[in-house]
């Protein structure tokens, strides 16, 4: 008969290799679990990303326009369109003609860019900038008026208006050189015209505004340049915009508002003034 020493002598060799073969699956299982945990972090959280708060221009923005029951002219629907390219490009270089309701949006939507607007109304400037004063805005003039929007269409077929130059020293009788030089000196990307005022004969038109708007696109060293234009339903918004930003580079348009892309003319690339 086998004694009790002799029987637990026997089984030792037994509970060292069980132990190990424990000891690999406890490894085994330890290393699938946190490969797995790895991947579900790699999948839904970026540890890269920083985290930030809202900045409080944007906060003031989102509060400014929850508090207010004046909203902005151009449809949800037109809005979509120049949202899209801000959406790709900001921040970036967005000059605006006209001050409006909108102008805080705009500003906001092109977060860290630039954005520039150009207002014909001293008073409306003012206003506006009372209510934010980190819009930036400059005070111009237009010396046209609606009734003479035939005329300058047919001077704006004459040769020097093809000639793809600074504003400031194009021949064409469309041309406005009496800007700030920082909209001459900058290279915009995205140029919104819903200005200056056109709903009455007397008022000066958008007819300079949209030749001038595409000279500095196709005078730009490189790149495209998304324009839009608002109030496409009236006669000189239609027109001039067709003609001198060129069905061409007709992109898209919604309710009122038509969007047209243009290359630059410069870089070594022959280009017509329209294609
Ligand atoms: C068609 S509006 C642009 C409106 C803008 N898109 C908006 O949503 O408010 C163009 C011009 O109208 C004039 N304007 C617009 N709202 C005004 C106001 N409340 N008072 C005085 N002028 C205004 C400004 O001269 C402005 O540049």
């Amino acid at each position: 008969m086998r004694s009790k020493a002799q029987n637990s002598i026997n089984l030792k060799p037994l509970i060292i290799l069980f132990s190990f073969f424990l000891f690999l699956l406890v490894l085994k299982l330890g290393s699938n679990f946190s490969s797995n945990i790895q991947n579900l972090q790699s999948k839904y959280i970026d540890f890269t990303a920083p985290c930030h708060k809202i900045p409080p221009s944007l906060a003031e923005a989102l509060v400014h326009y929850a508090s207010t029951n004046i909203t902005p002219q151009q449809t949800y629907q037109e809005l979509q369109i120049t949202l899209r390219v801000l959406e790709q490009k900001s921040p970036t270089n967005f000059l605006i003609f006209g001050l409006g309701y909108d102008s805080l949006m705009w500003s906001m939507l092109n977060y860290g860019g630039k954005t520039i607007f150009l207002e014909e109304s001293d008073a409306w400037m003012q206003d506006v900038k009372k209510q934010i004063p980190s819009i930036e805005a400059f005070h111009v003039t237009y010396n046209t008026k609606v009734t003479e929007a035939v005329q300058l269409l047919h001077l704006g077929k004459e040769e020097n208006c093809k000639v793809v130059t600074d504003p400031r020293s194009s021949k064409c009788h469309l041309a406005i050189k009496t800007f700030p030089d920082e909209v001459y000196n900058t290279e915009w990307d995205v140029i919104m015209i819903d200005a200056p005022t056109g709903y009455k004969a007397e008022l000066p038109g958008r007819m300079t505004a949209i030749y001038t708007a595409g000279l500095l696109a196709r005078n730009k060293r490189f790149g495209d340049t998304d324009i839009f234009v608002h109030d496409i339903d009236r006669w000189v918004e239609n027109k001039f915009s067709m003609d001198f930003l060129c069905d061409g580079y007709w992109k898209e348009e919604v309710g009122r508002i038509r969007h047209f892309t243009i290359p630059s003319h410069r870089g070594g690339v022959e280009r017509p003034f329209c294609p």
